[in-house]
């Protein structure tokens, strides 16, 4: 019960963090059993633990356990998390900064060295696909790679994670960055940052923070 409360918990944060609002976005959550995940359409204020959808990652795809339907993108959550084993938890959300860059289909260049903790520069912007398809979700692959992030175009955005808690941090700091981004470009844009200095930031990153 104690992975359930606390998914819970982050997707109630989220629109105190300024990073989501009403009933969009979604989470998920790598556990043994299986990836839980929010049920589809439900106000993250009344989701109770039993609500939440689990996928069992050996059973047949779309699987799910629980008396909810799991988000209506189970698909890109599911998708990540198997091609991507590092990968723990995953945020989407509409957050209304990198959603406004997202519906321009405008990636976020180097314009600052955080872009480094994404794995670096552009964070780009998934290709437009209906929400809830197999196609949106190929797409969020596709700009994911060597990413920890993307936007997704005239949408909102996907944050990866070792943890929930880092997965919610990228969020948190993605919509900064956008946000401080659209803000540059509001006084002429930023000066860009050089391939090798966003590969020096990366490995500033790596031993900077390493654990
Ligand atoms: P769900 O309520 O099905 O999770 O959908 C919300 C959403 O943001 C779809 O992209």
């Amino acid at each position: 019960m104690q992975m359930r409360e606390t998914l819970i918990a982050a997707a109630r944060s989220m629109a105190g963090l300024g990073i989501n609002q009403g009933k969009a976005g979604n989470l998920s959550l790598r556990t043994p059993a299986g990836m839980l995940i929010t049920p589809s359409a439900i106000p993250y204020e009344e989701l109770t633990p039993a609500q939440l959808a689990l996928m069992p990652f050996d059973a047949e795809y779309g699987t799910f356990h629980g008396p909810n339907r799991p988000s209506s993108e189970w698909r890109f959550h599911r998708d990540i998390m198997a091609a991507r084993p590092e990968v723990g938890a995953i945020v989407h959300t509409h957050a209304p900064y990198a959603t406004a860059l997202a519906m321009a289909r405008r990636e976020i260049p180097a314009c600052h060295y955080m872009i480094a903790r994404f794995g670096g520069a552009p964070i780009r912007v998934a290709g437009y696909a209906l929400f809830g398809t197999a196609e949106l979700s190929e797409q969020v692959l596709i700009a994911l790679q060597d990413r920890s992030a993307c936007l997704m175009a005239n949408h909102g955005f996907v944050t990866t994670g070792a943890t929930l808690d880092a997965a919610m941090l990228a969020a948190v700091e993605l919509e900064a960055l956008a946000r401080q981004y659209m803000l540059s470009l509001s006084i002429g844009g930023p000066v860009l940052l050089s391939e090798p200095e966003v590969q020096a930031a990366i490995r500033q990153f790596a031993t900077a923070y390493a654990s």
